[in-house]
Order: C-alpha cells, then structure tokens, then sequence
C-alpha cells in the first residue's frame, strides 16, 4: 500500500530565536534552501537591500527585527542613549526600500511601542516583543486572509499569480499562495500559474520553489503568455500580493501587475489582491508614492550574462500601479474589500493604526 505523502514543516521565512534573526536567502533559491543568521540591525539592513529578503510583509516583519537587535545589542546607560541608538537604527532601516509601505509601518510600531518604556530594561523588553508580536500576527493574519480568500475558489480551479506573495513573501503562509494553500486544505485541489517574472524572477525562482515544496501543482509561464493563456477562457481568477494600497483601492505591486490587470479586464477574469491591512497607506497620494527604480543590469543581463547590445539604455521600475477599476476585490484578514473600494477600505480598516 502507498503511503501517505509526508507533511513538511512550514517553511518560515524570518526566524527570531536568542538574539538573533535567520532568514531564508532569497537569493540562493531554488537551488538551494540555505539559512542566514543576523546578528545586528547592519546585516537585516544588508539583506534587506540585496533582496536576501524581499516582499512586502517579510520586509516589514525583518525590520522590526532589525531594532529588536539594535535593542538587544545596545550597551547604552540610559533610556536617552538607547533611543538616540533606536533612532539611528531606526533611520537605516528605513532607507532600504521606498516601495512596501509595511517597512514603515513595522518600524514606526516598534519605535512607538519603545516611546512607552520608562527604563532601559522596559524600553528593550518592548521592542523585542512588539517585533515578535508582528510577526506572530503576520502569521494569523495570512491565515485568515486564505480562510477568506479560499472561499472564492472550487476544486479544479486554475489561477494566475504574478511575482511571489507567498510563505517566502511574509514570516510564513503567504498572503496570495494562502489563499491558495486554505483552498488545497480545505481538499479543493486548484491549480496555480506562475508567471516568471521579470528581471528579478521571483516568480520562477520562488514562486515554484514554494510550491512545489508543499506539493501544490504549479506551471511557470513566461511574462508575455498572460494574455495568450487568459483567451483559452480556463482560468479562474488571478490573485496577487500588494506593496502598498491607498484609499482610492490604487495597488502597487510586483512590475507586471497592471499589464495583467487589463488582460484580465479584457477577458473577464475577476483580479483579486491579498494583503494584510498593514499594506494599506491611507495618507498617501498616488503621485507621493515613490516607485523603485533598480539597477539596469538587471534588465540587461540574465544572471551574468549579457542580453542585450552594448550601449543601450534601460529602465527597470521594481512595481507599477493597478487602478481600482481593474481590481474585482481585496482579499484582507478581515474579509474581502469589493468596490467602490474609498468606502470599503475606509470601513475595514477602521480598528488599524496606519502610518
Ligand atoms: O521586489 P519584491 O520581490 O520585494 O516585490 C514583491 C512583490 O511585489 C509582492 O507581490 C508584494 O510584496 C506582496 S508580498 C505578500
């Protein structure tokens, strides 16, 4: 008789354990699941840049661990010193990335929670929990958000995701592929495609990774097949993670996202998004939200190699901007937004301190 597929252990992304932070090095995957371990605020500054560690919530989870290090590492006499240090810390972490507003969100909850402790000994025991307590929510609020989102799916369904909001995206779980994993846990078996993503690849280099090692069906598709694969009429609906969504329902995201958006529109595909209300940017204007503009080496170049004619100019915007009109619903911890999204998002979002 075969027996029973082995359930592996949840892959967890950022790890806090005595002190120090483990992080799964983005970079090396998928040929190999290889652990870093940080030990100050500098090195999550490090693998925060050269995408060690990357998507929205897992960047946001990480920093709050940066200043849980900053704050277990200080050797200030005095809660006066200790926020000058908090401070410092606090500032270089903010730099890493412009895009993922959860970045600032995690840090400023920290740095508010430290503004609460009278001494030094509270000041550090308070920002180590309070980084703790984020990515323990994180975890829940994934959870939840697939609960909600695995509604919208049946057993059979072929679904688009873009870029990689997954377990490897967040501390664990994921927020887009939750949605997929509560839907496989629930017994409905749905199929995933994976769009690879370019020129970081996230989606080939993560997206399967993560799947395939919870066993769930995937297929990678380049970039441009979108369109081509949405005409045949079997896919069910795409969803995709959020770095930052505004009060009018405008979604930044993974570069690619809006040209899905409209394909989807065309072909009547509903496009939904995942994302914890720590995404969510109620202050902001659309034009104050600055877009990351990375090297352009990524686009010339396939890992090493050159791929393009000498001399020639490139852009690489890290994310676009999908209008709510293309986006069918926002799938949260706390249910799903639908349009108008102003009143929706105003409503849910109610009990959330953001920043
Ligand atoms: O540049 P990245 O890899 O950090 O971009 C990640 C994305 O765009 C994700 O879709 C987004 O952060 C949501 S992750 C749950």
């Amino acid at each position: 008789m075969a027996s029973a597929p082995r359930k592996r252990k949840m892959l967890q992304t950022v790890i806090w354990k005595e002190g120090s932070v483990t992080l799964v090095d983005q970079t090396r995957l998928p040929a190999r699941l290889v652990y870093i371990r940080c030990k100050k605020h500098e090195d999550i500054v490090k693998a925060i840049r050269n995408m060690v560690v990357r998507g929205a919530p897992a960047i946001g989870i990480s920093a709050a661990f940066g200043l849980a290090l900053a704050a277990s590492n200080s050797r200030a006499k005095n809660p006066t010193n200790l926020m000058k240090e908090l401070d410092t810390a606090y500032w270089e972490l903010r730099s890493t990335r412009p895009t993922a507003i959860n970045l600032f969100w995690g840090l400023d909850r920290v740095m508010n929670k430290a503004k609460t402790g009278t001494n030094l000994h509270e000041i550090k025991d308070r920002v180590i929990s309070e980084a703790k307590k984020i990515a323990q929510e994180d975890i829940q609020n994934n959870m939840a958000m697939g609960l909600n989102g695995a509604k919208l799916l049946y057993d059979g369904d072929v679904v688009i995701t873009h870029c990689n909001a997954g377990a490897l995206a967040t501390s664990a779980y994921g927020t887009a592929l939750g949605v997929i994993r509560a839907a496989k846990e629930a017994g409905k078996s749905v199929k995933v495609i994976a769009t690879e993503t370019r020129p970081v690849m996230q989606g080939s280099r993560l997206t399967t990774f993560e799947l395939r090692y919870d066993n769930i069906d995937v297929t990678l598709i380049p970039d441009t097949a979108v369109g081509h694969i949405m005409s045949k009429g079997e896919i069910k609906c795409v969803i995709v993670g959020a770095d930052r969504i505004l009060r009018t329902g405008h979604v930044f995201n993974k570069i690619g996202t809006y040209q899905i958006a409209l394909m989807a529109n065309i072909h009547k595909v509903p496009f939904y998004v995942a994302a914890p209300l720590s995404s969510f940017d109620l202050k902001s204007k659309l034009e104050d939200v600055p877009i990351e503009e990375r090297r352009a080496d990524e686009v010339l170049k396939i890992g090493k190699k050159r791929i393009a004619a000498r001399g020639v100019a490139a852009l690489n915007p890290a994310f676009d901007v999908t209008p709510p009109e293309l986006v069918t619903g926002i799938i949260t911890e706390k249910g799903i937004l639908t349009p108008p999204f102003e009143s929706s998002i105003e409503l849910f979002s109610g009990e959330q301190k953001l920043s």
